[in-house]
């Protein structure tokens, strides 16, 4: 059986993620590929707990990255890997990128420790495209702040939004291969079109 392809999607606060999850997976069932949907922090009975307590609570960074990691390894072992393993597609909202920039850039944890968990609990299961939604600092601020639901992780300031938004960028061009960057400020069909492209392109030509 030919193996799912794993696509993820990452990027700030209120970059619209969740919507371009939804819209993909719609174009690819509507292509007849069989998709599962999921997130993290989650993805799992485990996982979802493991997101209630980081979130509610303000852990060390490095406390953070553990916690993540075990959320991601039960993920990838329970959900991720047997999709795969089955043909089935995977699209995950945020992965091993957010635990890059959020905890490794912003938080300072060095990139070998992460690079070591990344190791221990991924690999070799890292995504065939990832989908960087990147929009300014103001703009993620403005559209989490309309929603009413600030996390600790949106309630920052500006420098520290701008920052997050350059270490993404960062991973994209270090990994072009696996990388994309769209406009997150372009209208949710305009960029729902960018991504079926890169599939298209990127993934499809070889699966069919
Ligand atoms: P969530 O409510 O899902 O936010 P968003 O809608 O922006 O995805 O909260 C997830 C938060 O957790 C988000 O701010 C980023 C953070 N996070 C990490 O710090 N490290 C990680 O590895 C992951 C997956 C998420």
């Amino acid at each position: 059986m030919t193996r799912g392809k794993f696509i993820t999607f990452e990027g700030g606060e209120g970059a619209g993620k969740s919507t371009q999850v939804a819209l993909l997976a719609e174009r690819l069932r509507a292509a007849g590929l069989a998709t599962v949907i999921t997130r993290e922090p989650g993805g799992t009975p485990l996982g979802e707990s493991i997101r209630a307590l980081v979130l509610d609570a303000e852990p060390e960074h490095v406390t953070e990255l553990l916690l993540f990691a075990a959320a991601r390894a039960e993920h990838v072992a329970k959900v991720i890997r047997p999709a795969l393993a089955h043909g089935t597609w995977v699209v995950s909202d945020r992965f091993v990128d957010s635990t890059r920039v959020y905890q490794g850039v912003l938080g300072g944890v060095s990139s070998a420790l992460i690079a070591a968990v990344e190791a221990g609990s991924v690999a070799p299961t890292f995504p065939d495209l990832t989908v960087i939604l990147d929009i300014p600092a103001g703009e993620g601020q403005r559209r989490t702040e309309a929603r009413g639901a600030l996390s600790r992780f949106d309630a920052a300031d500006a420098d520290y939004h701008e920052r997050l938004r350059q270490a993404f960028r960062d991973i994209a061009r270090a990994e072009p291969q696996r990388c994309l960057v769209i406009d997150g400020t372009l209208k949710p069909d305009a960029i729902a079109d960018h991504v079926w492209r890169a599939v298209e392109q990127r993934l499809l030509a070889g699966a069919r």
